[in-house]
């Protein structure tokens, strides 16, 4: 009943992904070619975009949702997260060639007597449903992964729900599920050896 209700939500939620062939082509309409994003660390300048494109992927993530999070929220969780300078975080964006912020990733330091082997997380990860689908997640990942492990930080997990379709991105990313006592899946990831994901995530 519960794998049942789980593929229900997820085949809704999946309703409105887009496809491969349909944003290279729109891509390939504006000029842009997948060497022409930037990825770049977050800056505090960045808050106002970044907020607008966290509100705007996460609804378009989760559409179904009735009342998700606005720009001014995710301006706020920003404001207080670029406060935080200790060096437990950090956020890459992904930027168009016309400067316009299309996805982004954060990634943080990890410390929870649950899982004590692992020492990351990557706590988000979003691009523009336009921008999807084209390659540019598996870059993001790759830099997520670089950037562990340039802190020494050699494994990461990953919480996000057993209904997203981008389940299939974490497999194909070699994310192995993370299972409960009772054999369950609840949207958990993990990847124990972050230089094998940095090799099939190159950034160049
Ligand atoms: C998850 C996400 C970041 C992946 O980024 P992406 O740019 O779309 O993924 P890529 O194009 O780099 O895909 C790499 C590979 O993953 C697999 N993949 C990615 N999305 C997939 C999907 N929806 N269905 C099947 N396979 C998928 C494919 O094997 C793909 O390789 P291929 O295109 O050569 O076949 C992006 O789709 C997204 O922002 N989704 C919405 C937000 C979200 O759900 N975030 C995760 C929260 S936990």
């Amino acid at each position: 009943m519960r794998n049942l209700k789980i593929s229900f939500f997820r085949f809704i939620m999946g309703l409105k992904r887009p496809s491969k062939q349909k944003n290279i082509r729109s891509l390939n309409k504006q000029g842009e070619l997948l060497s022409s994003f930037k990825f770049r660390e977050a800056a505090p300048e960045d808050i106002p975009a970044l907020a607008n494109l966290h509100a705007r992927t996460w609804q378009e993530t989760y559409w179904t949702a009735l009342s998700p999070p606005s720009s001014e929220t995710r301006r706020y969780q920003w404001q207080q997260q670029f406060k935080v300078t200790d060096g437990s975080w950090f956020c890459y964006v992904v930027e168009n060639k016309n400067k316009e912020l299309v996805g982004f990733a954060k990634g943080q330091t990890y410390n929870h007597p649950d899982l004590p082997e692992f020492s990351g997380e990557l706590n988000k990860i979003y691009l523009l449903r336009k921008y999807q689908r084209i390659g540019l997640g598996r870059k993001l990942l790759g830099h997520v992964a670089r950037r562990f492990l340039l802190q020494g930080i050699t494994n990461m997990v990953l919480f996000g729900t057993p209904e997203n379709p981008s389940s299939k991105f974490h497999d194909a990313m070699n994310g192995e599920k993370l299972l409960a006592k009772n054999d369950e899946f609840h949207g958990g990831y993990c990847w124990r050896d972050l230089q094998k994901l940095a090799d099939i995530c190159p950034v160049d």
